[in-house]
Order: C-alpha cells, then structure tokens, then sequence
C-alpha cells in the first residue's frame, strides 16, 4: 500500500483528511500537539500510524529515513491566529513548511500539498482572484502563509517537487476549535440568555464544511496538472456574523460589542472566486450558511 504523510494530523482539517486518506493509503501522521487532540484520531486504527514529532524537532528528520512517501499534505501550523504571535507564526507556519519541503527534496518526494489560506490576501474589498497581486497580508499568519507559498515555488522550480497550494476560507464543522461559531457556543455555555459578539457583526465570509474542504483538497491534488498548483476554495455564497450569531442563538439576546472586526488582523470581509476550481471540475454542494448550520448540529 502506498504511504503518505500528513503534518498536523491532530488538528481539525488534518484528521478530516485522515479519515479519507486511509480509506486508500498507509497514512503517517505527525503533530506535536500543541494544538491537536489525540482524540480526533482515536478512531483510527487501519492504515495509520501516529507519530508525535514536532516537525521543528531532530526526530522529524527520522521520518522521512523510516519511509518512501508517495505524497506530503503539510497542513501543520499555528492555528491560533486571534493571538497575534509573530515568532510562533514564523516557526510553526513558515519554518515547518521550509523543513518539511527540505525533507521532500533530499528524500525525491515530488508530491507536496500545503493549505494556505484566504489570509494571504490581505484586507479588500474585491472578489479575489487565484493571480491577484501584489499581495499585502494584514496578520503575522497571513504572512507567514504567503512565504511558505513562495518558498513552495521556489522548491518547485529548482526541485521539480509539484506543489498543490490550498487556499481556504473559513473552516467549519466537527472537531473544530477556533472561529466564531465555536466561540458563541463556549460562550452560551457560561451564559444561556446573553450572547456577547466582538464587531457589529457585519463580517461576512465564506465558511466551508470541513468534509468538502477535504473533498476539494484530494480533487485538486488529483486532477490540476501543473508544476505549481494554486485555487481559492469555498462553499456556495457567504454568511455574516450577525446570520451566524442568529443561528447559534436561539432565544439567547444579542450584544454587539462595536468595530469593524473581530480582532486585529482578522480581514472583515473576504470574498473570493473559485471559478478557476470550478473549471478544474469540483462542484461545490454546500452554501456557507448550510455549513453553518450543519455544524451547529454536529458540534
Ligand atoms: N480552520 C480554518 O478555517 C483554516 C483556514 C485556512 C487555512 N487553514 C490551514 O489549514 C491547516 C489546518 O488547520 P486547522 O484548523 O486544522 O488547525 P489545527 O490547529 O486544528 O491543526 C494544526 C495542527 O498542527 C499541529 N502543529 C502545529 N505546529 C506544529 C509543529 N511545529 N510540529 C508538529 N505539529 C504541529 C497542531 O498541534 C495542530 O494539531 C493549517 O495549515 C491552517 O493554517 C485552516
């Protein structure tokens, strides 16, 4: 059975693409679990192996010794974004990627696909395309995301290593742990009747469930045929914060708590086209209200 790694397995995405991953591969996990649990992989048990390395650390190196991979998904990173922490933005975002695509031109591995992220973008008001430029990211994630993406490029074209570069909107669904919806819930859970909401609520993105994410992450890998591949994601449509809080409300009053945003560097409102996803041939099955409200049900 061929083999593949996935960095930051423990994570939410990176256990979703797990669970897709084994029904067709020997799957070699990696995290340091320093934002993963181990419980969102307890249930896998055929055709994977947990390794806990931090990618950063010696032993990561005896990986990439201990097996042939067939691809590489790097999907590790600092995901705690609100917090604004350049150096662990640097190291755990953009010096991962570096070690791992280091890892991948010594071993010949020439499959290697990262999630980037809408972060790269910057703050605008445009519907954002793939070829954009030039591109001014507004938090220490969205930069360090946007220089894995050049360091990608330039491994690609002097290590003929072909790259699928994902760039996601907001990620929702089951295991998550950050992001408004999850946020709300924790919140109500302390006081049922009031829910309290950074920003005036007039943030609108794109939110994708996490299992189409996958979906359109294994497509993209398997069917965009260039050297260095690049594509916007979504669902259907956007939603607002004032939708979601509505949603996750209830009967719960509603206090907005004023700004534009949510926290500094967060991007107010993101909006981008996945037309060029869409010729490649994945169909999107899901509004990003829908996904919210199947998250709501499942989380
Ligand atoms: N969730 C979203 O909405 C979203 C949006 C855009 C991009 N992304 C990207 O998708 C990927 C997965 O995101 P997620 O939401 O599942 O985040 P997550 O925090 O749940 O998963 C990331 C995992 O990486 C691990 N990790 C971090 N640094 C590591 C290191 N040095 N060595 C080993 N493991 C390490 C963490 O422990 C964690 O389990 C990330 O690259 C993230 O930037 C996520």
């Amino acid at each position: 059975m061929k083999k593949v790694l996935v960095t930051g397995c423990c994570g939410f995405i990176g256990s979703h693409l797990c669970d897709e991953l084994v029904k067709e591969f020997h799957v070699i996990g990696v995290d340091n679990l320093s934002m993963g649990s181990l419980k969102n992989i307890e249930h896998l048990k055929k055709n994977f192996e947990f390794h806990e390395v931090d990618i950063l650390g010696k032993e990561f190196r005896t990986i990439f010794q201990s097996y042939k991979f067939e691809a590489v998904f790097h999907l590790a990173a600092n995901s705690d974004i609100s917090k604004g922490d350049p150096e662990r933005d640097f190291k755990d975002t953009l010096s991962s990627t570096l070690v791992v695509l280091e890892n991948c031109r010594m071993k010949g591995i020439k499959d290697f696909i990262f999630t980037s992220s809408g972060a790269i973008y910057g703050e605008s008001k445009k519907i954002l395309k793939e070829d954009d430029g030039p591109l001014f990211p507004i938090s220490h994630y969205g930069a360090a995301k946007l220089s894995s993406e050049a360091f990608i490029s330039a491994y690609s074209s002097m290590y003929d290593i072909q790259a699928w570069i994902c760039r996601l909107p907001n990620v929702i669904g089951p295991r998550m742990t950050h992001g408004c919806i999850y946020d709300f819930k924790n919140r109500l859970k302390i006081n049922p009747k009031l829910l309290t909401v950074k920003g005036d609520g007039t943030q609108t993105k794109p939110y994708m469930y996490v299992k189409d994410t996958v979906d359109a992450i294994l497509f993209i890998w398997r069917n965009a045929p260039d050297m260095l591949n690049y594509y916007n994601l979504a669902g259907i449509g956007q939603t607002s914060v004032k939708e979601i809080a509505e949603i996750v409300a209830g009967d719960a009053d509603i206090v907005y708590q004023g700004g534009d945003r949510g926290w500094k560097g967060d991007i107010p409102t993101y909006n981008c086209q996945t037309s060029k996803l869409g010729l490649l041939g994945w169909v999107p099955r899901r509004t990003s209200t829908a996904a919210v409200k199947l998250t709501m049900k499942k989380l």
